[in-house]
Order: structure tokens, then C-alpha cells, then sequence
């Protein structure tokens, strides 16, 4: 039924505003409509962020995910912002997913995707329309392309300006990771350049040192075969890196839509993947029927309060062709929660036949408020639910294929734990997120290697 639905819905009666008509949870209430169209019309006249058929290389590899022959790196910031934008900044979160791909590739044998939550993930759904402070209720902070943090009246009216900067903002840190990933940065001859120093002197930096030993000799021992310079495989000189982030503020998503002018098919230029988040998963609202007409890879938000029924519905929708690599599931269950409320979903999906990826988002289902009034995460927390991730899909006999975290290079004190041991009373000292709490380089690359740890136990 959900699924003849399904068929007779998509590409008819799609247009890229067909989502206008539809309710749409968490969009801002911009005070002058005038100004939003012009600046729509100003962003349609845009270059696109990215090419379709990056995308569409991009849809190729989440594939391989699917069917658990690649592993797939999504991180970065809760919510990218205009205060915090440098290249220094930018270079630290790469090179983390760096340093995270290649402990995963070599403990796990496995090619691993990496896509940055970066270039466009500055949207934030709120579970509150207002937040009051000190007895002051204004409205929520929404993300600097809606509004600003500050506690102000006039910093939280949204503001459709902000989305001309959001784009420009986006467009710069593209061009960087570009650079990076394909200018020799990324070049696995510089592989121990690559470590932050603040991480260095711990267990997991001496591990990461042995690896890159490791490459580094296999590297001399195919120089010394005679494979030099061009000869050098492509995939050891650079690398490829993708951009995602949520699909929430749809006029700003909309205004990037281009038709690809190979294929004729609609694209969402505004990244390579965008994903649809827990808030606005409605199968009938207008964020599911957006992303539903445009061909980049899709990402589905999983809470633990979705049911198998509404799950496929979803799925019905998103991937009506039931193509590999259109749709990975982000499953945010909480750690403990896993086992009951992940398995009934990956079993039915798999006896409805659906080909999907599963990612843990260990980040989501884990937040807290700590003594001091921070808002959390406990790092053993988000290791319980990876952990936990793994075991349900050795279970059922799936693949676990990925990971979706909250994360930055900085040496920041947001997530409690870890081999540094953040304290509570410690997370005063450099919390800097606009958003949820993210695990620091050092509490990063701690993950990847128990994730490195797992994908090894798979291979046996
Ligand atoms: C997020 O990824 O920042 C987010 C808000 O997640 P979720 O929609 O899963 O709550
Ligand atoms: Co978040």
C-alpha cells in the first residue's frame, strides 16, 4: 500500500516548491515576506555549492555503505557559525576526519566516505519556540541563518539577509576543503603531519603514530619499486570529501535547486547529501516532501520513537526506486536503548527488502544538562551506543555502515570523559558550541579506533 502510494507521488507532482503547500515545522516566522523572495531571487541566481555529478559519485559510495562494503565518517559542528569562521578552524576539522579515516581504513580494511557536517550545516531545529533567561523569554536561537545567539530582542528576529551570508560563508569553506582535499594537504605522504598537537603525548596519538609508520614505510617501499610522483595513485595524493548538513530551512534549500543539465534531474545544490532531521521526519510535511523530488543522496534522522510503520512509509517516499545508496538511516537512540529500539527497525527493514545504510548518531539520544547547568554529553555514553550499534547489526546480520558525530579539531571541553577525563567542573573552560556539545580532536580519534577495533571483528 505505502508503497504504490509511494510510486504515484514521486516525481509527479514534485516541483521544487511543491513543499509550500504542505505544513512545515521549525521554519522562521520572518517578520518582511518582501525581503525573503528577494532574497531567494538573489540566491537562485547563484552558482551552485556543488555539482550534481558529485552527488551523484557521492550516491555511488553510500551504495558500497549499503552493502557494507565502505564505512561512512560524518562529522562536524552541531552548528557551523559566522563568528567562528576561519580557516584554521576549518583545517582542524578536516584533518581530525583525516586522522579518523585512515585509523578506521587501516584497523578496519575498509574505504572509508568522509563527509563534514561543514559548508552549510547552520540550520538548527529547536525543541522550544522561546528560551527564558533570568525571567527574559525571547525566541530561540534557530541557527546564524536565521538568527543570532545573542540574548537580545533584535538578534533573535530572523533575518532572511543571513542566508546571503550562510551561502557565502558555505562557498568559502568549499573552496578550502576542496583545496585541501585534492591540493596535497590530504596526501597520504603527510600523514604524520596530520596530528593536532594537543593531542599528542596520549595512547591514541602513540597508536596513531605507528600507523602512519606503517604507511609511510609502504609508501617508501613503493617509491623504491620506481612508483613516483604521477605514478603515485591518485587515492594516495588526495582525497575525496563531501558536504552535507540538514535539510530545514527550505527557502534557503529551495533557492539552490538546479536542474543537472546532463541528466535533466533536480539537485539541491546547496550540498552533496542533506538529511532530514528527528523534528521534521512528518512523511505529509513539507521538509520530507522537498527532499523527496531531488536526486542527492539522502540522510533520515531515526529517533527511538519512530515506529517500523512509520519508518517504512518513510522509506517508501525517500526511495521509492529502492536504490542503493539513496538513503541512509541515521539512527540516535540513546546508549542502552539500542537493542530494543534499533533492532525491531533494522529487522524490518531488511524483510521489507529495503536497501538502506545504517549510521550511529551516538550523539543525539545521549545529551544532558551536567551539575554546573552545561549541556552534555558523557564520552563513555557515546562509545556505548556505537558499541551497541555494532552488536545489533552483527545480530541481525546488517551492516553496521557508519557514524554521524558531533565534532571539531579544537581542543574544546564540551563532552565530558575520555582519556583526558573532562569534569563536570572542566566544561567551563573552553565550551565554544552554538549548539549541542562536540567531542574534541582528542575524544575523536579515541572513537575512530574503537570503531577500527569493531570493523577489524567484522572481518573475521
Ligand atoms: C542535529 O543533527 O544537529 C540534530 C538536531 O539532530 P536530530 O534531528 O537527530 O535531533
Ligand atoms: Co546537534
Amino acid at each position: 500500500m505505502a508503497q504504490e502510494a509511494a510510486k504515484a507521488q514521486t516525481a509527479q507532482n514534485w516541483t521544487p516548491d511543491s513543499w509550500r503547500s504542505k505544513e512545515a515545522l521549525q521554519l522562521p516566522n520572518y517578520p518582511d515576506q518582501a525581503k525573503v523572495k528577494e532574497t531567494e531571487d538573489i540566491i537562485r541566481q547563484m552558482p551552485p555549492l556543488v555539482f550534481a555529478g558529485e552527488a551523484r559519485r557521492l550516491k555511488a559510495h553510500l551504495a558500497k555503505v549499503a552493502n557494507g562494503e565502505a564505512f561512512l565518517l560524518q562529522g562536524g559542528d552541531c552548528a557551523e557559525s559566522f563568528a567562528e569562521f576561519n580557516a584554521v578552524k576549518i583545517r582542524d576539522t578536516f584533518r581530525v576526519l583525516l586522522q579518523m579515516s585512515v585509523a578506521m581504513t587501516y584497523g578496519g580494511s575498509i574505504p572509508v566516505v568522509k563527509m563534514g557536517r561543514m559548508a552549510g550545516q547552520f540550520a538548527k531545529p529547536r525543541s522550544a519556540d522561546m528560551e527564558t533567561i533570568d525571567g527574559v523569554t525571547l525566541p530561540s536561537y534557530r541557527g546564524d541563518i536565521i538568527n543570532s545567539l545573542e540574548f537580545t530582542e533584535e538578534a533573535r528576529i530572523p533575518s532572511p539577509k543571513r542566508m546571503l551570508r550562510a551561502y557565502n560563508q558555505s562557498a568559502a569553506t568549499l573552496n578550502l576543503l576542496r583545496a585541501f582535499a585534492k591540493g596535497g594537504y590530504a596526501d597520504l605522504h603527510k600523514i604524520s603531519k596530520w596530528t593536532l598537537e594537543f593531542t599528542e603525548n596520549t595512547a591514541q596519538a602513540k597508536r596513531y603514530d605507528e600507523i602512519s609508520e606503517r604507511i609511510t614505510d609502504a609508501l617508501n617501499f613503493m617509491e623504491a619499486c620506481g612508483i613516483t610522483g604521477d605514478q603515485m595513485p591518485e587515492v594516495i595524493r588526495e582525497t575525496e570529501f563531501y558536504t552535507c548538513h540538514e535539510a530545514l530551512l527550505l527557502p534557503y534549500e529551495e533557492a539552490l535547486v538546479r536542474t543537472d543539465s546532463i541528466t535533466g534531474e533536480y539537485y539541491d545544490c546547496s550540498a552533496h547529501f542533506v538529511w532530514i532531521g528527528a523534528r521534521t521526519n512528518q512523511a505529509q510535511n513539507a521538509q520530507v516532501e522537498f527532499v523527496r523530488g531531488i536526486k542527492n543522496p539522502l540522510g533520515l534522522k531515526v529517533p527511538p520513537t519512530m515506529s517500523p510503520d512509520d519508518l517504512i512509509e518513510l522509506i517508501y517516499t525517500l526511495s521509492p526506486e529502492n536504490e542503493a545508496g539513496r538513503l541512509t538511516l541515521i539512527a540516535r537512540m540513546g546508549a542502552g536503548n539500542v537493542e530494543e529500539k534499533l533492532a525491531p527497525l533494522v529487522r524490518r527493514v531488511k524483510d521489507e527488502g529495503r536497501k538502506v545504510a545504517w549510521v550511529c548518531d551516538p550523539m543525539h539520544g545521549n545529551v544532558e544538562t551536567a551539575e554546573s547547568g552545561y549541556k552534555t554529553r558523557r564520552f563513555e555514553n557515546i562509545l556505548s551506543e556505537v558499541n551497541e550499534f555494532f552488536d545489533v547489526h552483527k545480530a541481525e546480520g546488517t551492516h553496521a555502515g557508519g557514524v554521524h558525530l558531533e565534532m571539531t579539531g579544537q581542543d574544546v571541553t564540551e563532552c565530558t570523559g575520555g582519556l583526558y577525563g573532562i569534569k563536570d567542573e572542566d566544561l567551563s573552560n573552553r565550551y565554544h558550541t552554538h549548539c549541542d556539545p562536540r567531542l574534541n580532536a582528542s575524544q575523536a580519534l579515541e572513537l575512530a579506533f574503537l570503531i577500527a577495533d569493531r570493523l577489524k571483528e567484522n572481518k573475521k
